[in-house]
């Protein structure tokens, strides 16, 4: 089972090269869904026919649908929000503003990530390909799990049960509406949701992230950012996919400028994303609509000829390694970088803005977007280790644990809360 996750910013392509990776997917006979998480739904235009918020079958081994975000979710909140709206006007808030407040920000990705974790559990599908919305939208897609999970231990910072033994004192003692045994259900249930959510998004094996972008300055920097979040939450990203570059059979004088722009701009994005593969699409003559226009996309993708498992197949793998991954050691954050192999000559780190870093090594040259928690730590030296540059930063924390250890704890903690009896 893959789940192959296309980003990147609005219009750069990630409707026509989600679809087209679809169609090449069900022609190598893997059992294809295709799935739109961007409620600007274009994917139905791609394939020059209408899909609605249920699965459509569109070719043999094709299926495809443009997720209805307000479905679904009341069977894993409902109870949850019930009790939310009973305590909120218990405090005294009026019951309108308490039905709103009990609705959660990022409601609407978790009735994404519901249905596709509950595809990628069906056992129905060997690929499900999101076509994600915009950048901003799909990192907080993906940040969402561990985001609920923040919010459900604060709302709920109770042991199920010390209020199972507590409940009959308390009730002597206030009004307040304590949650009840299917409260505790539903948040179990919810918790165990979004960890598995969780776990199969950031199983590399299983979900890989492709960023899509043209070679345009702005849509570059918004893409590596994109990139540098994406492995700060431990997703793993296996290409880039650059759409849009001008083919060489284009010799008309007026883009000239265009195609130097382009040039300058595509060796940008061979220093933000290496080693990561970079795949190059052309700006066709015409839109991408319809089965034997994305059939020629995945074409010049993937390339021709394809073999299930091997060439041409977009479920592969592309790359394994985590070129850029954020832990915590001996009391200072690492950013480490895989590098190739360099001459390790004196490495010069720049600041250019705040959280941007220019990496140079002889005339090699990589640009690393830092995330905010990084951007405001001071560096305090770099080091060669095992092919990796590791960059650190000064920090107060003094805490050694990865930050997939400290997750998995969490989670852990969060569900032995609402586990019952
Ligand atoms: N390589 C390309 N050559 C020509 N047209 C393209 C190419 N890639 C995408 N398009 C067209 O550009 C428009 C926007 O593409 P789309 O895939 O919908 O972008 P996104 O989903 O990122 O907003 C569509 O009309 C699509 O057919
Ligand atoms: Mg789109």
């Amino acid at each position: 089972m893959r789940v192959l996750l296309y980003t990147g910013k609005g219009g750069v392509g990630k409707t026509s090269i989600s679809a087209a990776t679809a169609v090449r997917c069900a022609e190598l006979g893997y059992r294809t869904a295709v799935v739109s998480t961007d409620p600007a739904h274009s994917l139905g235009d791609s394939f020059d026919r209408p899909i609605g918020s249920q699965l459509t079958e569109l070719a043999p081994n094709l299926w495809g649908q443009e997720i209805d975000l307000l479905t679904q979710m009341d069977q894993y909140w409902g109870k949850v929000q019930a009790y939310l709206n009973a305590v909120f006007m218990w405090q005294g808030m009026d019951s309108m503003v308490a039905e709103e407040t009990a609705i959660l920000p990022g409601m609407d990705e978790l009735a994404s990530l519901m249905q596709i974790t509950s595809m990628a559990e069906s056992g129905n599908y060997d690929v499900i390909i999101i076509d994600a919305a915009p950048t901003g939208s799909t990192l907080q897609l993906l940040s969402f799990p561990d985001i609920a999970r923040w919010y459900i231990e604060k709302i709920f910072p109770f042991q199920r049960k010390t209020i199972q033994l507590a409940r009959p004192v308390m009730k002597r003692m206030t009004d307040m509406p304590l949650p009840d045994e299917d409260v505790f259900d539903s948040i179990a249930e919810l918790v165990d949701f979004l960890e598995r959510m969780s776990r199969l998004l950031s199983d590399g094996t299983k979900s890989s992230m492709r960023v899509v972008l043209n070679p345009e300055k702005m849509v570059v920097k918004e893409a590596q950012r994109a990139y540098t979040y994406l492995n700060l939450y431990g997703y793993s990203v296996d290409a880039v996919i650059c759409n849009r570059v001008f083919p060489r059979t284009l010799t008309d004088g007026y883009f000239d400028t265009w195609k130097s722009a382009q040039a300058q701009n595509l060796q940008l994005v061979h220093e933000c994303f290496q080693p990561l593969p970079i795949f190059e699409i052309p700006l066709f003559e015409q839109e991408v609509l319809g089965l034997p226009m994305l059939a020629h996309m995945a074409e010049t993708v993937f390339g021709a000829n394809p073999v299930r498992g091997g060439h041409g197949d977009p479920t592969h793998r592309f790359y394994e390694g985590k070129p850029q991954d954020i832990f915590r050691r001996n009391g200072q954050y690492v950013l480490s970088l895989s590098l190739p192999l360099v001459a390790r000559d004196e490495i010069e780190l720049n600041r250019s803005v705040v959280d941007e870093l220019v990496i140079r090594i002889g005339n090699w040259k990589r640009n690393v977007s830092l995330p905010t928690g990084l951007a405001r730590l001071d560096i305090s030296g770099a080091k060669y280790e095992e092919d990796r540059l590791n960059i650190f930063f000064d920090a107060t924390d003094t805490r050694e644990i990865s930050e997939e250890e400290l997750r998995s704890k969490r989670w852990e903690n969060l569900k032995s809360r609402f586990r019952g009896t």
